[in-house]
């Protein structure tokens, strides 16, 4: 892949891990933004999300390092880091070393993840990373729903705004996904850092029905460039969440979680085994879609300005436009280039 003209460090919330790879004690090591890091989880149950090397000699504290209550002992001469990254004791010392500290990063779990705010100017989180149930503010919760399925795809040569850039792209779901029709979009709200996009889409019938008629769809929401949760109507209840984290300067991790609703019916709860089965190839279903996708955009060339159709114009504009307030680098691509080109004429 041709690195990509955006920045692989934009600023929102992004998914490090799944909260059961982080038990009460351990030490959880890997790369994010081009740094080595870690997530450790205290005997409360908080989870820190810091650089990895102490600031002391630099030894790697997820080869040894040991959790001792709230804090952290790194394994080469016993300093111990507390969850803000501040050195709370040497042990040959009658002082710790208050002057270091080890960069560390607002988490935040959900959904079984574990999210950082990443920042390359150190400022606080500015929108909440979106629920897959508490955010669609209708009542639901992990109770309605089987246990998550999931995917992990390590290390693609992939943006996390090619994901995003689904939501707009109403002209790709007959090809990659096999819609028989084109869906249309209902809804696309990019005011705040928050984005919401609605759409009617129907995965049944033939190519001559007419999407009026179609009263299937999903409603989107973005929560900036890394996490995406979506929420089903009118087919097999399902939720999904999608999270992009960049590794480096060329790659990203992909995660996708799915969802599936629980029977509501009597007759569907008393042959639990078979709605279960069920559930578990649906899910299975909604996952190989999503590497359908996987596949394209890993060997995507951002393509900058793009050819636009006049149908697509307006909805790959708005979000165009949208994510770069995510960029504060400035480099978001062209549309940032336009966008400082109006403020200076
Ligand atoms: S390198 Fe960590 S205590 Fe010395
Ligand atoms: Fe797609």
């Amino acid at each position: 892949m041709a690195k990509p003209p955006l920045s692989m460090k934009p600023t929102g919330w992004y998914q490090v891990a799944w909260s059961d790879e982080v038990a009460v004690g351990h030490v959880h090591t890997m790369k994010y933004f081009g740094e080595e890091m870690i997530a450790w989880r205290a005997e409360s149950g908080r989870v820190t999300v810091m650089n990895a090397y102490c600031e002391h000699l630099g030894a790697h504290l997820g080869f040894g390092g040991k959790v001792i209550g709230e804090v952290l002992q790194c394994p080469f001469h016993g300093w111990q880091w507390n969850q803000e990254g501040r050195n709370v004791c040497i042990p040959y010392e009658k002082r710790p070393n208050r002057g270091r500290r080890i960069t560390t990063y607002p988490v935040t779990e959900c959904n079984q993840s574990i999210y950082i705010w990443h920042d390359t100017d150190g400022r606080e989180p500015f929108f909440d990373a979106p629920d897959v149930f508490a955010s669609f503010a209708d009542g639901s919760s992990l109770d309605d729903y089987y246990p998550q399925q999931r995917l992990y795809v390590p290390g693609r040569e992939l943006h996390p705004q090619y994901v995003l850039e689904n939501g707009v792209d109403f002209a790709h779901f007959k090809y990659v996904h096999d819609t028989p029709i084109v869906p249309v979009f209902t809804r696309h709200d990019f005011d705040q850092p928050v984005s919401y996009v609605d759409f009617t889409i129907t995965f049944e019938g033939d190519e001559n029905q007419s999407i009026d008629d179609v009263d299937s769809g999903v409603e989107a929401i973005n929560g900036g460039l890394g996490i995406a949760v979506t929420k089903s109507s009118g087919m097999i209840d399902n939720r999904t969440i999608s999270a992009i984290t960049p590794v480096d300067e060329s790659t990203s991790d992909v995660r996708f979680m799915v969802y599936i609703g629980r029977p509501t019916t009597e007759r569907a709860r008393q042959n639990a085994e078979r709605a279960e089965r069920k559930a578990q190839e649906f899910g299975a279903e909604v996952i190989r879609q999503f590497q359908q996708d996987v596949h394209i955009w890993s060997h995507q060339r951002y393509s900058d300005p793009p050819a636009l159709a006049s149908s697509e114009m307006q909805g790959f504009t708005a979000i165009r436009e949208w994510a770069l307030r995510f960029y504060p680098d400035g480099k978001g691509g062209s549309a940032a280039r336009l966008a400082a080109a109006n403020l200076d004429s």
